[in-house]
């Protein structure tokens, strides 16, 4: 099929996505022919919706909420972690078939990585979270060898639903009460809080990090605003700090990689971009209006 390689993100909302800006700055980067649309699904359609694009010549997508499961279902042929999720947030199309994988994280591993190059596997983590983002992160982690997960959710009894995500892994996963997860910071080596607390217009999380020692990498997976109340206290502490966009721009690139047969860059020029469509000078001002 000839004309523009063409690819997009399927989600109901998905008018707030980011993702169309992420794609569009490496399409023109890189002067790809190439296209990639915000794709409004609902629920019901999305299976036949997905064999359309196919038909039509489409090189993949991206999926977000709510189809991540569906997508799961729907895949010819899925990357291990997928399969283990249960989740799928990048299809491939390829000669009819439909690969999906799980990018997210990976994505989340590849900005811990890159901004804070000092951090070892060989801690224990503390989770905050036991949500989607929470299985995501959790499988990536185990993947990179972490042996010791702790996970507090405000939720009792989530956990076990989590303990398929690391198997096969050298991971051993422990739940933490709510209530005590300040007491669980003593020697781990990265902290997450994969909630939506701190975020725009909801509450802030409400935690000490006294307990934390001087190398802990506090990292937050909350992108609006860039520097949540968690991530503020953590530098106030002189900590190492990971703030939730990098995810959200390295989850991105396998995808592009995959389509457009380029695997691009997470720079600082791409989240000037992300963050408010325009240079580094005017990030300040767009921070206040995102979300
Ligand atoms: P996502 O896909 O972003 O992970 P999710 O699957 O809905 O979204 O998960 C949201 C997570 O944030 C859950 O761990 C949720 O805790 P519960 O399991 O108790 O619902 C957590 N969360 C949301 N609001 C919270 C709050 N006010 N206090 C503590 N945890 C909260």
């Amino acid at each position: 099929m000839s004309g523009p390689l063409r690819a997009g993100i399927l989600g109901d909302p998905v008018a707030h996505s980011r993702s169309p800006l992420i794609h569009g700055h490496w399409l023109s980067r890189h002067q790809i022919d190439g296209t990639y649309e915000r794709l409004h699904v609902p629920a019901d359609g999305f299976a036949d919706y997905v064999r359309q694009l196919v038909d039509a010549g489409y090189v993949g997508a991206n999926v977000t909420v709510p189809h991540k499961q569906a997508a799961h279902d729907l895949a010819d042929s899925l990357d291990p972690l997928a399969e283990r999720l249960g989740a799928v947030n990048t299809l491939v199309f390829r000669e009819g078939l439909i690969h999906g994988a799980n990018t997210d994280g990976a994505g989340f591993v590849a900005s811990l990585e890159q901004q804070a190059p000092g951090w070892s596997a060989d801690r224990p983590v503390l989770m905050l979270g036991a949500g989607g983002a929470a299985r995501a992160i959790l499988g990536a982690l185990a993947d990179c060898g972490v042996r010791e997960i702790r996970i507090a959710n405000r939720t009792p009894g989530k956990v076990d639903a989590l303990t398929p995500v690391a198997a096969g892994t050298p991971a051993v996963l422990a739940e933490v009460a709510w209530a005590d997860r300040e007491g669980a910071c003593a020697d781990v080596g990265l902290l997450v809080n994969t909630t939506s607390l701190g975020m725009q217009g909801a509450p802030g999380l409400d935690m000490s990090l006294t307990g934390l020692d001087g190398a802990c990498v506090v990292a937050d997976i909350v992108y609006a605003p860039l520097e949540t109340p968690l991530l503020a206290a953590a530098r106030d502490r002189g900590l190492p700090v990971v703030d939730g966009l990098g995810m959200l721009l390295h989850q991105a690139v396998p995808g592009f990689e995959a389509w457009f047969g380029v695997r691009p860059q997470v720079t600082q020029g791409l989240r000037d971009v992300v963050v408010c469509g325009h240079g580094r000078t005017r990030k300040i001002v767009c921070f206040l209006t995102m979300g």
